[in-house]
């Protein structure tokens, strides 16, 4: 089995150590590192768009319409939205929330039973790449598979705390559904059948797995990042970001945007392949994690894949003269190869499948 280059080293641990400055493999090159003005995170005041999903279950055709048109919007401008009354139970979340807590303060020992390998990525793990000496960033995570049925093996998800198993179960089935919604949302606003991308990924193949991170407290936050700048390299992310910071930064033409959560909002990120698949209308968000000295932090990102030996291409409805292909169509396993070598690299990747880009 293919391992990691270097010894793995947990975030959580160094953190609890106490150290006063953090390793040099953690240390960002300048033009990478968050810019921290008057010793708050710089926060340009736009408007991040906020959409109330509400009317989107409702049946006024007015309403929807107006819903579709604001999703649109955020998908085309931003790739992100703040999804509120989104129809997953904020009960639920805060459980999923406080379940992940749990698992990150067990003792190392119980964690490291599910240490993972670059092979399949599922389990406790602490970078993403496999390149020797990489820049890593300041966070741990678990990674696990939840869709389809065939893929999931609950084995591998942790068995403490008692309630974990049966909570990601229950968080993944609600997220699934607001996913199929959302799906559905974005190719009828792209002019295509409402199944379309959902098709496109696979049906009932698709795929859909579920990272949870945990930022521990830097004691540097000005020289690292929580989480390196890149795109979901996915169809659609979901995210529930943490409740008590704000971490999470867009990147809006050129700058890089603080995202602070609006209260048991979903974060919705459009991932590589949708932009992909929409002949490049959707954009996928570049994003990246802030590093802070004073909480630690959990997130859930639920990934919503088209099965990995698909090929995904812009829709052909999408193509004409005016609007050739701007890209290549290849299977998601070949397109991740890359993030899985280098670990997160902005959207570098999906500018080398242009046509006319950088091979
Ligand atoms: C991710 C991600 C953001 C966050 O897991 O891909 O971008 O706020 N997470 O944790
Ligand atoms: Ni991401």
């Amino acid at each position: 089995m293919m391992s990691w280059p270097e010894q793995v080293v947990r975030v959580q641990s160094l953190s609890e150590s106490g150290i006063p400055a953090i390793p040099n493999q953690y240390i960002k090159p300048l033009t990478e590192r968050p810019v921290f003005e008057l010793g708050s995170l710089s926060d340009r005041r736009v408007d991040i768009p906020v959409v109330d999903l509400r009317n989107l279950f409702g049946n006024d055709p007015i309403l929807h319409l107006d819903t579709l048109i604001r999703i649109s919007t955020a998908c085309r401008h931003w790739g992100f939205f703040q999804a509120v009354n989104h129809g997953v139970s904020h009960e639920l979340m805060r459980r999923a929330r406080l379940v992940w807590r749990d698992f990150f303060n067990l003792p190392l020992q119980v964690k490291q039973e599910y240490a993972n390998a670059p092979t399949t990525y599922e389990g406790y793990g602490s970078r993403l790449g496999v390149e020797k000496g990489a820049i890593l960033d300041w966070s741990d995570y678990f990674f696990l598979h939840y869709l389809p049925v065939s893929l999931r093996n609950q084995s591998k998800w942790p068995e403490q705390p008692s309630s974990c198993r049966e909570v990601v179960a229950e968080y993944g089935c609600e997220v699934a559904k607001l996913c199929t919604t959302l799906l559905k949302a974005m190719s009828t606003d792209l002019g295509l059948k409402e199944e379309y991308i959902e098709n496109a990924f696979g049906g009932d193949n698709m795929e859909a797995s579920l990272r949870v991170n945990f930022y521990p407290k830097c004691p540097q936050p000005e020289l690292t990042l929580g989480l390196s700048s890149h795109s979901d390299p996915g169809g659609i992310t979901i995210l529930l970001p943490d409740r008590d910071v704000a971490r999470l930064q867009v990147r809006k033409d050129g700058d890089w945007i603080t995202v602070n959560p609006v209260p048991d909002s979903l974060i919705v990120m459009v991932g590589d392949q949708i932009q992909v698949m929409s002949n490049a209308i959707y954009t996928s968000v570049e994003h990246r994690v802030i590093a802070n000295s004073a909480k630690d932090g959990v997130s859930l990102a639920m990934f919503f894949n088209p099965k990995s030996d698909l090929v995904i291409k812009p829709a052909e409805e999408l193509v004409s003269e005016e609007r050739p292909a701007v890209y290549d169509g290849m299977t998601f396993d070949q397109y991740r190869v890359h993030m899985r070598m280098k670990g997160p690299c902005g959207k570098a990747r999906l500018e080398s499948l242009k046509f006319n880009g950088p091979k």
